[in-house]
């Protein structure tokens, strides 16, 4: 261990980030070792690299914008789109889904912090009635598919070092939610140090790095360090239904998404929905020289995310990203391997720190950045492309404040519009505002049917119906 420290100190003086041990003759030796091991985590060279890049560099934080044109894609059927070949995409997901070939994978490092909420935000109660967790609800739409495609499904889970162990353990208690524990995995992301504004890296305690989670996009590299990507090749899956923690109106499996991305021999797809307003705080898929990219929504100036076609009155960049994508196996192994992969983004943060004397400071601005990747970053970098429109109303409506927009409350009521709209497919008319909100308390668990036509076949084999007047709660299969 004393020569590992040393190497290591050695390394951290030599690129200027000496300051890291200041207080590590105060430290015991376990604690010591703590340190140690935290900081070598760090790649020095590729932080030196975005320090230079990101933070010293003035007009590091412009996006390029020259060339941006909207982007194609492939409309919903009842919006113009081609229905034989939705149709024929749809088959070619279903063969897919009944070989195998398909994982789950969704991207869990978050916690529901800005929720109020303390704890990983996948075990977040998100339902109407039953206040299941996210984790709950993708756990019965992916049981639900593995019956019905006659093919259990792996299901693989990013989380963070932060949530590593909570979110295992939830899972634990809950029995899996009834799945096969040998076919959830769970993997931890990678971290990145938090620099101060002149690029040394922050302490959070005098024995402790300012580490953060290193992104959404930490997903391409922690599948393959994790070993995930070996093990699916093992099983014979090479496509990826990836989706956020936040969502849980998502088709987590959606046959016609599946479909189109294998046929178009795409190796990364997505899912768009038109934007509601211009100030969604939505990515927009464009097209710049010839590539597909995601442009944020803090990166498009206003006047662009306002302006409107003039024939048809739609707005011009309106494909919204909802973050739902199908992802190639090899593709990820490809995008993990080199070192020109996805760019970091810098974000400035206030950043709980030490000071010279190693006590502790709580800034009330920003006093640093934070390094992240994106999942989107990889599109320009992907053969052949694809993104189709989805209904928002089917597929999403993320949980991300605590209030308004995106919030429990909204995602609340978009889920029982939804099982309200299955039941009036159904022939049962439900009672309820003008926006579709029934009068009385809904929830279809995805076990008992997961969209309107498995809702359809599990309804009609009901035998007594139940009486929907006050509030229904739908639990068991009914096979
Ligand atoms: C994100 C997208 C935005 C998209 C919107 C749709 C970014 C930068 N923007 O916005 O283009 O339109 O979702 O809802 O992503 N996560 C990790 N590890 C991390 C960071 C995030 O697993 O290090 C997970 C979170 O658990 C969450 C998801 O990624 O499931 C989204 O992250 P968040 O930072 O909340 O993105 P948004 O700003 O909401």
């Amino acid at each position: 261990m004393p020569q590992a420290l040393d190497a290591i100190l050695e390394s951290f003086h030599r690129a200027g980030q000496g300051h890291v041990f200041a207080f590590a003759d105060r430290l015991g030796p376990e604690a010591r070792a703590r340190l140690v091991a935290e900081a070598s985590e760090v790649d020095l060279a590729e932080l030196d690299r975005l320090v230079s890049t990101l933070v010293r560099s003035s007009g590091a934080q412009s996006v390029d914008l020259e060339g941006l044109l909207p982007a194609p894609y492939e409309r919903l059927p009842g919006n113009g789109g081609d229905a034989a070949a939705w149709a024929k995409a749809r088959a070619a997901g279903e063969a897919a889904l009944r070989a195998g070939r398909v994982a789950a994978f969704t991207v869990a490092g978050g916690q529901g912090t800005r929720l109020g909420y303390d704890g990983p935000k996948g075990t977040f109660p998100v339902t109407p009635v039953r206040r299941c967790s996210l984790f709950q609800v993708f756990a019965e739409k992916l049981r639900a598919a593995g019956l019905h495609y006659d093919r259990p499904i792996h299901w693989f889970i990013m989380t963070s070092h932060q949530n590593h162990a909570a979110t295992e353990a939830f899972f634990l208690e809950n029995g899996h939610f009834g799945l096969d524990p040998s076919r959830v995995h769970f993997f931890r992301q990678g971290r990145m140090p938090a620099v101060d504004f002149s690029g040394k890296i922050l302490l959070e305690t005098q024995g402790s790095l300012a580490l953060s989670p290193d992104g959404h996009g930490g997903s391409l590299r922690a599948l393959a360090r994790s070993g995930a990507l070996d093990l699916m090749q093992e099983e014979g899956i090479d496509t990826l239904s990836y989706f956020q923690v936040d969502n849980p109106l998502v088709r987590s499996i959606d046959p016609a998404f599946i479909g189109w991305h294998l046929l178009r021999g795409s190796e990364m797809s997505s899912k768009m929905v038109p934007k509601a307003y211009p100030e969604e705080k939505l990515g927009h898929f464009c097209v710049q020289k010839g590539r597909l990219v995601v442009i944020e929504y803090s990166d498009l100036p206003m006047e662009l995310q306002r302006e409107r076609d003039t024939a048809t009155g739609s707005l011009r960049y309106e494909a919204g990203s909802i973050a739902i994508h199908i992802i190639d196996r090899e593709f990820v192994r490809r995008m993990a391997g080199g070192t020109g992969g996805l760019p970091f983004h810098r974000a400035d943060k206030k950043i709980a720190t030490v000071d010279a004397s190693g006590a502790e400071v709580r800034p009330a601005k920003a006093n640093g950045v934070k390094f992240e990747l994106f999942v989107f970053d990889a599109l320009p970098f992907a053969r052949n492309p694809v993104v189709i429109e989805t209904a928002r109303a089917d597929d999403f409506s993320p949980v991300k404040n605590a209030e308004g927009v995106d919030s429990p409350a909204t995602c609340r009521a978009d889920q029982m519009r939804q099982f309200g709209r299955w039941l009036a497919a159904s022939g049962v008319p439900v009672p309820g505002d003008s926006t579709g909100l029934p009068d009385f308390s809904l929830e279809v668990s995805p076990l008992f049917g997961y969209d309107e036509e498995t809702f359809r076949e599990a309804w009609s084999r009901l035998d007594p119906k139940p009486d929907v007047a006050d509030g229904l709660c739908l639990t068991t299969p009914s096979k």
